[in-house]
């Protein structure tokens, strides 16, 4: 613990003595947290929130993106201060069809909402799954879109596994020949693999965000065993144990992988704040959608028919049946990018992103009483 403190301040200070140069790229890997509008590219998938109102706090008008506004990886980019990222499926067309010479160079996303870690999830609603996702960045390397010396200099985004866990409650789903520890563990097997390969291609600096409680989401009114005036315990407990064994993953990281480092945004705890004491975060409902009909607002998805809007979705944590409200997202993005490590650990995403690759962790950094 002592180290890991010591660490922080040995990253901060390296890289101010030096003036080293920010990362200006970066890849994003997911679900509908972060799909900045690839399915809305993708002609073959039904899992859109490409029509009205998604999109209208911010954009005013559709982009693809599954809330009223900017996402976590959007606030991200603008807390770098670059631009918003490009779906990968747009970019890509516009390189094909000659508009465009190359891709840009503040990175892609290539996130898919509905998709998750495992390749079999949502695959009826032709949603790119995380290895397919992968594949596209591989394709990209090979092609010489990107250099290895960018690559290591990027950082890596991942956020992915609501789709597999409440999937895995679905009554009329086929049903899972895995156990819930059994099903966790292939899940995690599956990010392992991720993290691999990412360093395989050059990727050194990685950010994996764990799961919000993906048992309180408005849309557990479909579910027949789920209750309504509480959180869905099962799943909830389910999202806990990915959640830590993600967390075990990402520590693992400079062991495993030298020269390597990553964090671990605790989503589901900084939510689980917003739950405890809502007019403290600036939410008047934390259980509803703001955009939806039925229980809990839950039975419908936003802009669908028979669907309704709340007159300020500011005041809500859920803009639709599944997903945060831009608000939400926002409150998100500030504690991940420059909040402490009950939220991001061992440091946050502005220390990620300001710290040159040369300034990783040493062995063993020298104790120096004058470090200050
Ligand atoms: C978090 O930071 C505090 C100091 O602010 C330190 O005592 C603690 O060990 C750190 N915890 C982790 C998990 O890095
Ligand atoms: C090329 O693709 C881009 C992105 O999909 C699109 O905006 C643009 O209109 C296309 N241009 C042509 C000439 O087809
Ligand atoms: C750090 O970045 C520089 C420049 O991009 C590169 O030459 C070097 O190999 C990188 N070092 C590591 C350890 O990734």
């Amino acid at each position: 613990m002592m180290r890991s403190a010591a660490l922080g301040v040995y990253l901060a200070c390296f890289s101010c003595a030096l003036g080293l140069v920010a990362p200006a790229t970066v890849f994003t890997f997911g679900d509908s947290i972060f799909d900045g509008g690839n399915n809305h590219f993708n002609n073959k998938c039904t899992a859109q929130a490409d029509f009205p109102p998604y999109g209208s706090s911010y954009f005013h008008y559709p982009t693809g993106r599954f809330t009223n506004g900017r996402t976590v990886v959007d606030f991200i980019c603008q807390f770098m201060g670059m631009g918003l990222q490009l779906p990968f499926l747009e970019a890509q067309s516009a390189v094909l069809n000659g508009s465009w010479k190359s891709y840009p160079s503040n990175g892609l996303n290539f996130a898919s909402a509905g998709s998750g870690v495992l390749a079999a999830t949502n695959q009826d609603l032709g949603v790119t799954a995380i290895e397919e996702q992968l594949q596209q960045f591989e394709a990209l390397i090979q092609e010489k879109q990107f250099q290895t010396p960018e690559i290591r200099q990027s950082i890596f985004l991942l956020e992915s596994g609501s789709n597999d866990i409440f999937n895995y409650f679905l009554p009329f789903a086929p049903p899972s020949q895995l156990d819930p520890d059994a099903m966790v563990r292939s899940m995690l097997a599956q990010v392992s693999s991720f993290i691999s390969r990412i360093y395989g291609v050059g990727g050194r600096r990685i950010a994996v965000f764990s799961l919000g409680p993906v048992g309180c989401v408005p849309a557990r009114a479909l579910l027949p065993a789920a209750p309504l005036d509480k959180c869905y315990d099962q799943m909830n407990s389910m999202v806990r144990i990915y959640n830590s064994g993600l967390e075990d993953l990402v520590k693992a990281v400079p062991a495993n992988y030298p020269g390597a480092v990553a964090v671990f945004g605790d989503v589901f705890h900084l939510v689980e704040r917003f739950r405890a004491d809502p007019p403290r975060y600036g939410f008047k409902d934390v259980s509803n959608a703001c955009c939806g009909e039925g229980r809990l607002g839950g039975m419908v998805q936003c802009g669908k028919e028979g669907y309704k809007e709340c007159g300020n979705p500011r005041d809500y944590l859920f803009w639709d049946y599944f997903h945060p409200s831009e608000h939400t997202y926002s409150r998100i993005s500030k504690a991940l990018w420059a909040g402490r490590n009950s939220t991001i650990r061992p440091f946050n995403l502005h220390t990620l992103f300001s710290t040159s690759n040369q300034t990783q962790p040493k062995p063993k950094p020298k104790p120096n009483s004058n470090n200050n």
